[in-house]
């Protein structure tokens, strides 16, 4: 054959195919999503996210040590919080004793260089397993945002880095960074969980953190998955509002939003590679079916091709460990 354009040149061994490599993986672009429980010394393993656990912060913090040494610099906490705190209001998520400020300090205390993620949404913490407060079955949209605002306030005072909402309650971002800037934190950065879908594959999450709806679904806060448009609408509104980073929530079956959202954001996008993903490999990996830890620097590869620049992701020190080697 006559051909001219032979793509195959650049692939012709390892240091051509590095040099020519559009995407770069590396450890900074990781956070580590992480359970946290009461009590010391204790590591609760979850069954359906294997190889996860949720620690006691004394644990965390030692487990942290390690995962520094990686490369790994950001953790997402989410506390498991007893059925006995739990009411219709969340009111545990404003207790300065509770769960979740003890974990902060005691990680803040030990770690001078690490930065911490905090979820901001009502379902950890309510009986009623929704992001926001419930009348009558429905889902409150403003007393909501009130609510998450003080959570985010008080999330700021105890020490978190980033205060993340998760809730697609509409609003909440600018009520957030307004709270926030009146209140002298202005330098508490928002990561905005900006197109989060009403996905199946949350289900190891809601597991972890017995956190699972108790009537219906989300479908009237978090998005419909037949929906882009809808997720640049929410876009340009968190972009507008104050966030310093967006994200797309699950992460494989979503590509082509990150995709999207990323030519029009002036703040990184991140992607959520979430626990029901996190199983899919794992199961799939047990059974045999794949070489897991191709499988992970594939998936995250993927995302950073698709334009994340940062990955949620319960491998992170898997794949820090892998990227070492
Ligand atoms: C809730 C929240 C969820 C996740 C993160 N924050 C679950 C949900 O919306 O029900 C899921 C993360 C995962 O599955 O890994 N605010």
């Amino acid at each position: 054959m006559k051909l001219t354009q032979r793509p195959r040149r650049n692939r012709k061994n390892q240091q051509i195919r590095d040099l020519t490599a559009e995407t770069h993986l590396l450890p900074q672009h990781l956070i580590y999503p992480v359970f946290v429980c009461e009590g010391s010394n204790v590591e609760s393993p979850i069954k359906t996210l294997a190889g996860q656990s949720r620690w006691s912060p004394d644990l965390l913090s030692k487990k942290v040590a390690q995962w520094k040494k990686l490369g790994l610099t950001h953790f997402a906490l989410f506390p498991q919080i007893s059925e006995d705190k739990k009411n219709s209001r969340g009111t545990e998520a404003l207790n300065d004793n509770g769960l979740l400020p003890n974990t902060i300090k005691r990680l803040k205390d030990d770690h001078a260089d690490i930065c911490l993620i905090t979820d901001v949404a009502l379902d950890p913490f309510s009986s009623d397993g929704h992001d926001g407060i419930v009348e009558n079955g429905r889902i409150l949209n403003d007393e909501s945002v009130e609510i998450l605002a003080e959570m985010s306030l008080k999330q700021a005072e105890w020490g978190t880095d980033w205060v993340a909402p998760s809730d697609m309650m509409d609003g909440r971002i600018g009520a957030i960074r307004k709270k926030l800037d009146q209140t002298g934190y202005t330098e508490t950065n928002i990561l905005a969980y900006t197109a989060k879908y009403a996905s199946s594959f949350y289900g190891p999450f809601r597991d972890a953190l017995q956190s699972a709806p108790k009537f219906g679904d989300k479908k009237t806060y978090q998005m419909d998955p037949r929906n882009i448009k809808e997720a640049v609408r929410e876009a340009k509104l968190d972009l507008s509002e104050g966030a310093d980073m967006i994200m797309v929530k699950p992460g494989l079956p979503y590509l082509d939003v990150i995709a999207r959202l990323k030519r029009i954001s002036d703040v990184p996008v991140a992607a959520y590679n979430v626990s029901g993903e996190y199983a899919m490999i794992k199961a799939a990996a047990a059974a045999g079916a794949l070489d897991e830890n191709r499988a992970i620097l594939e998936v995250m590869t993927s995302f950073r091709r698709a334009g994340s620049d940062a990955i949620l992701t319960y491998f992170a020190p898997q794949v820090a460990e892998l990227l070492r080697q």
